[in-house]
């Protein structure tokens, strides 16, 4: 899910290159699946992301490339942290580029719209950060390696009528009211 930005401007996924490494010098290598922390995320938010939807996304890649957003369905922001890193150098998060990163996602969402900053807990006995603040205040909040952004829908999903009645929905079904 999350890439590393190689010089040439080619995303890498670090897993993968690691296994195809580990090949060429004759391991076998796999890959397996985990519990991530995206699904302790939706454990501990207690929603559905099929329900609204979700798009999720490297911070970085957020900042370097056009995106199109869908403010009807989650945006979950990886390695908030380092947003903007193009050096994979840094380490903390530089309020310069945080800045930047408020103000694209001002293209979408307004200033005020609260954002959850997620930290899931990594031993049973603690407790996961579940801490919401206004998208204006991402500049000043404590951002740690480990800390997920987590948009939350702004928008209602806008039914598609044509599809709809392609098919054959009836005028009183659910599907027809907004989400
Ligand atoms: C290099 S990625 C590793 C992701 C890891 N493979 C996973 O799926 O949990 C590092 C990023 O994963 C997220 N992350 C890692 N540990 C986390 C945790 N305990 N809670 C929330 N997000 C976490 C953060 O966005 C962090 O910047």
């Amino acid at each position: 899910m999350l890439g590393l930005l190689r010089p040439s401007g080619h995303c890498q996924l670090a897993p993968h290159q690691a296994i195809r490494q580990l090949r060429e010098l004759g391991y076998r290598a796999e890959m397996q699946p985990g519990i991530s922390a995206d699904a302790c995320l939706w454990a501990d938010l207690g929603e559905d992301p099929m329900d609204s939807g979700c798009v999720q996304m490297e911070a970085s890649q957020f900042l370097f490339y056009q995106q199109q957003i869908d403010t009807s369905a989650y945006l979950v922001l990886w390695q908030i942290s380092i947003a903007g890193d193009h050096t994979l150098k840094r380490l903390d998060s530089d309020r310069d580029a945080l800045a930047l990163l408020v103000q694209k996602l001002g293209q979408w969402y307004s200033p005020e719209h609260q954002v959850i900053l997620y930290e899931a807990a990594d031993l049973p006995i603690w407790q996961p950060r579940l801490e919401r603040v206004p998208i204006a205040e991402l500049v000043n909040a404590t951002l740690n390696q480990i800390t997920t952004l987590v948009i939350p829908p702004q928008s209602s999903k806008q039914p598609d009528t044509t599809m709809l009645d392609k098919l054959g929905v009836p005028a009183e079904h659910p599907l027809r009211q907004l989400q």
